[in-house]
């Protein structure tokens, strides 16, 4: 037997490699999703999976396809958890857990294994993604089952095994990073009461001490998809790269926010998007000239069903892929240019540009025009307002 092990050299992960091997008698497969969450050499990440009893570490570069695949249809979608959460670690699961269904095909293994608690949404993501795509796969989740508690149990279970514990001291915050986001949850954030230190932000500098000159940035887009930052256009993965560098700069993109987990829990978290936050921004905006009225509210009314979904671990759920479809269909005139100003910390939309604009200056302008006529709107009013007089005229007996 084989299984397909989600592993980042970390303790926690590295002590499971051979809890695996005990427990199960199986051989382990290290697999290494690159998300963007920036992997330091990768040549020592093999020896350490190797030393820990792996028989082979596998290492893939999802990135294009993590944003261009998965973080655009939600960014396009307008998805948002819980008003603030720009699902970061939500959409990275499931890319993830369907390369670990190949890396299991590929290496012929029957069983695939996590890292996940049995408290969390992440367990659910990954275990929903592997049933999608392969239901014949054994899954297994160590932390449901072993007496491991703590970090003190794991390091003691490490030595027993002959397993180096990883050198690098672990953080007292429970983390999470990829190209779209860092997430930090646990340890002093537990009471919410409480404010995040200062130095638990990795991707963003403080607000405070952000630059005193505030920076402009045009965004570009495609049919509801982002494609160039000041012009230049990029691939998916870069151009969110060169977002977070520059809203990274500006301290934009903070988010700290008690959220409802999928197990029923509530947690807190602190999240850092700060790409994730302009582009979020710069899209609404540009919806502003190419939706209804009408096209916009029920957009907006899918998003919050399109966003649960996604945070819910159902990716590969045909609800979400017709969700999608829909939403294809949706943006098809969402193409333009939005110019924003960032500065220490806040995002401001400073103007807005498409060729699909229903906005006409010649209609809207307080200067006369003649397609709109202003004696139109006296009878337009009296219509609309009828349930209005005809209710008034019942209660005051006319
Ligand atoms: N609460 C967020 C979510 O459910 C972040 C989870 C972070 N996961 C982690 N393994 N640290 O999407
Ligand atoms: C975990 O419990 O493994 C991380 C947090 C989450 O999945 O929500």
């Amino acid at each position: 037997n084989k299984v397909v092990l989600a592993y980042s050299g970390g303790l926690d992960t590295s002590v499971i490699v051979p809890w695996l091997r005990e427990n199960y008698g199986c051989e382990v497969v290290c697999f290494t999703a690159d998300v963007g969450q920036g992997i330091k050499e990768l040549e020592g990440l093999e020896q350490k999976a190797k030393a820990s009893g792996a028989c082979q570490l596998v290492v893939k570069d999802l990135k294009e396809e993590f944003v261009r695949d998965y973080i655009f249809p939600c960014l396009r979608a307008g998805a948002i958890y819980e008003r603030k959460y720009l699902l970061g670690t939500s959409m990275a699961r499931p890319v993830i857990a369907k390369a670990m269904v190949d890396v299991a095909n590929e290496v012929g293994a029957d069983a695939v294994a996590h890292g996940c608690t049995g408290k969390g949404n992440d367990q659910v993501r990954f275990e929903l993604t592997f049933f999608a795509l392969n239901p014949q796969l054994n899954v297994v989740a160590p932390w449901r089952e072993w007496d491991i508690t703590g970090r003190e149990d794991a390091i003691e279970y490490a030595k027993k095994h002959n397993v180096p514990v990883p050198v690098t001291k672990k953080s007292i915050y429970s983390r999470d990073g990829n190209l779209w986001h860092i997430s930090h949850e646990g340890d002093i954030l537990e009471d919410p009461a409480v404010e995040p230190k200062k130095d638990i932000y990795l991707l963003t500098v403080d607000p405070e001490d952000a630059p005193n000159q505030p920076e402009y940035i045009k965004i570009g887009f495609v049919k509801g998809l982002p494609v160039s930052v000041n012009g230049k256009e990029l691939s998916p993965a870069t151009l969110l790269f060169e977002l977070n560098q520059i809203g990274g700069r500006h301290g934009v993109g903070r988010i700290d926010m008690v959220e409802n987990r999928l197990v029923g829990m509530k947690s807190r978290g602190v999240y850092e998007t700060p790409g994730g936050t302009i582009l979020f921004t710069a899209a609404r905006e540009l919806e502003s000239l190419t939706l209804d009225r009408e096209t916009m509210q029920v957009k907006d009314s899918l998003a919050l069903k399109y966003a649960e979904l996604v945070y819910a671990g159902r990716w590969f759920d045909p609800l979400r892929e017709s969700m999608d479809a829909f939403m294809e269909k949706i943006t098809e005139t969402t193409t333009g240019s939005v110019n924003v100003k960032l500065y220490k910390g806040s995002i401001a939309v400073t103007s807005r540009e498409s060729p699909y604009s229903l906005y006409r200056q010649d209609i809207s302008s307080f200067e006369s025009g003649d397609i709109y006529d202003q004696a139109d709107a006296a009878g337009f009013i009296r219509l609309y307002g009828l349930p209005m007089r005809v209710r008034a005229m019942l209660e005051k007996g006319l």
